[in-house]
């Protein structure tokens, strides 16, 4: 039975909240002032808070601080409107364990309350003490405010500090390698180095001399010993980029020293042993490469001890703004120019591109606009054609045409057409990817479109 202290100037909200709590065996303090909360806060020792953001005088950020500056064991999960995702991400760097956004399921509460209880235990295990909380979420690189993003940082936040392996997978240009950075620099490895190698930049002999190292004489060319990568990362971590590039002979090699913990240079007969923190990162799922027998399975479970998804751009389009903004100023800082501000229409039309590319196509298309831009606006002008063009193309989609009368046959063939015209767009004109996307084959496709009549 835990001690639950909830706040909200909605007493109808408090009570909800509070019948749940009893239900799950808790005990429930329920307050609808703010203030009257404050006060009792030390005479409850709650091990969980469960606070408003909005409410008048004491508002839930200032309980939020007087919590983790006197309360520091009791975690605290804000409520907030859906309108203010950014308030959020605030509440998760002030330390917020976690929150939840109106309305929300009673599920989800239980879930969030049963997880914020776990982890306070945790805490009080002392467990968690070693870092201060509020620096877990000090990700000042990583823009986005997206509900995917989110649960990103809240996942580099929950296991920067283990030693877990870590897979980052995401398309090409997603930001890997920086919530691979992000975990490092968020770990207690911090001041230790963060060494990176890229194992599709290099032939199987030589990366395997370049990761574990040689001794002298090995090979020919090998006059020296040499200490390889792992070594050079002892105590810190290794980003292994482009894992999926790696060939068989190698992920044998590679899964030996992470189950061993230790090493033996290319021509040594010494092992030596290895404290290094991997995270690998591929822009290929790898499941689907053990599939097709090009990655060990072994090794991939070995490695996706932790997994992250980075969703790409396209699913992601409300965080393009931020982003936009972002790079409008790393790009004036750069030039020393002046932050160039952008028109909403060039804003909107990049809100809604489809970026094969992602962040980073979107990086380039900014600095390219900052470039060519003459005056202090961008305008759509500015922006690379392609993306203009695609955006076009959706714009000019028509409504859905909803006539009474018409055959339901030739209704749902009508609405299907433009469904599969849609995804075709989304893929830029590959038939493949759109028939393999919609789970059909590429005759059925061609069918479906009657392709005489569609250019696509
Ligand atoms: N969330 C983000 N916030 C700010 N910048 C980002 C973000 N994601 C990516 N970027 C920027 O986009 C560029 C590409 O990111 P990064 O190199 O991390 O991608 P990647 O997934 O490793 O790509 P690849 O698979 O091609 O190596 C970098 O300049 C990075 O700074
Ligand atoms: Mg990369």
């Amino acid at each position: 039975m835990a001690r639950i202290l909830i706040v909200d100037d909605e007493p109808a909200m408090v009570e909800v909240i509070s019948n749940l709590c009893r239900e799950r065996g808790h005990q429930p303090f329920p307050y609808s002032s703010s203030e009257e909360a404050l006060e009792a806060l030390a005479k409850v020792n709650p091990q969980l808070v469960i606070v408003d953001v909005k409410m008048e005088k004491v508002g839930g950020f200032d309980m939020l601080r007087e919590c983790r500056e006197k309360h520091p064991q009791s975690a605290v999960v804000m409520i907030t409107a859906y309108a203010s995702v950014e308030t959020a991400v605030e509440a998760m760097k002030m330390g917020a364990y976690d929150y939840i956004t109106k309305p929300f399921k009673v599920d989800e509460l239980q879930l969030c309350i049963q997880r914020a209880l776990d982890y306070q235990a945790a805490l009080r295990e002392n467990t968690y003490l070693k870092k201060e909380l509020r620096d877990r979420y000090k990700f000042e690189n990583l823009i986005g405010t997206s509900e995917r993003m989110q649960e990103i940082y809240k996942l580099i936040g929950k296991i920067a500090d283990t030693d877990s392996t870590v897979l980052i997978q995401g398309e090409s240009g997603t930001g890997k390698e920086l919530v691979a950075r992000a975990l490092h620099y968020n770990s207690a490895r911090q001041h230790q180095p963060f060494v990176t190698v890229n194992c599709s930049a290099l032939p199987e002999n030589l990366l395997e001399s370049e990761l574990f190292g040689h001794k002298k004489g090995a090979f020919t060319g090998a006059v020296v010993d040499k200490i390889g990568l792992f070594e050079e990362a002892h105590n810190g971590s290794l980003f292994l980029d482009e894992i999926n590039s790696m060939t068989p002979q190698l992920q044998t090699k590679l899964l030996r020293v992470l189950q061993e913990r230790q090493l033996r240079r290319v021509g040594d007969t010494r092992n030596i042993p290895t404290n290094v923190r991997v995270i690998a990162a591929s822009n290929e799922p790898l499941k689907s490469q053990i599939k097709l027998g090009g990655f060990r399975e072994d090794l991939y479970y070995r490695l996706a001890v932790i997994p992250i998804e980075i969703p790409p751009l396209r699913e992601r389009l409300e965080d393009v703004p931020l982003l936009v903004n972002h790079f409008l100023q790393k790009y004036a800082a750069h030039s020393g120019t002046e932050v160039k501000k952008i028109d909403g229409k060039a804003m909107e039309r990049l809100g809604r591109y489809t970026w094969p590319g992602n962040v980073r196509e979107l990086e380039n298309a900014i600095e390219r606009a900052c470039a060519l831009c003459e005056n202090d606006t961008i305008r759509t002008g500015d922006l690379p054609p392609h993306v203009l063009q695609d955006s076009e193309v959706l714009e000019a989609q028509p409504e859905a045409e909803w006539q009474v009368g018409q055959r339901l046959d030739e209704f749902v063939r009508n609405q299907e057409r433009k469904y599969i015209e849609m995804t075709l767009r989304f893929n830029q004109g590959s038939r493949e990817k759109t028939a393999s996307m919609l789970g059909i084959s590429i005759a059925t496709l061609y069918r479906k479109l009657d392709l005489k009549h569609h250019r696509i």
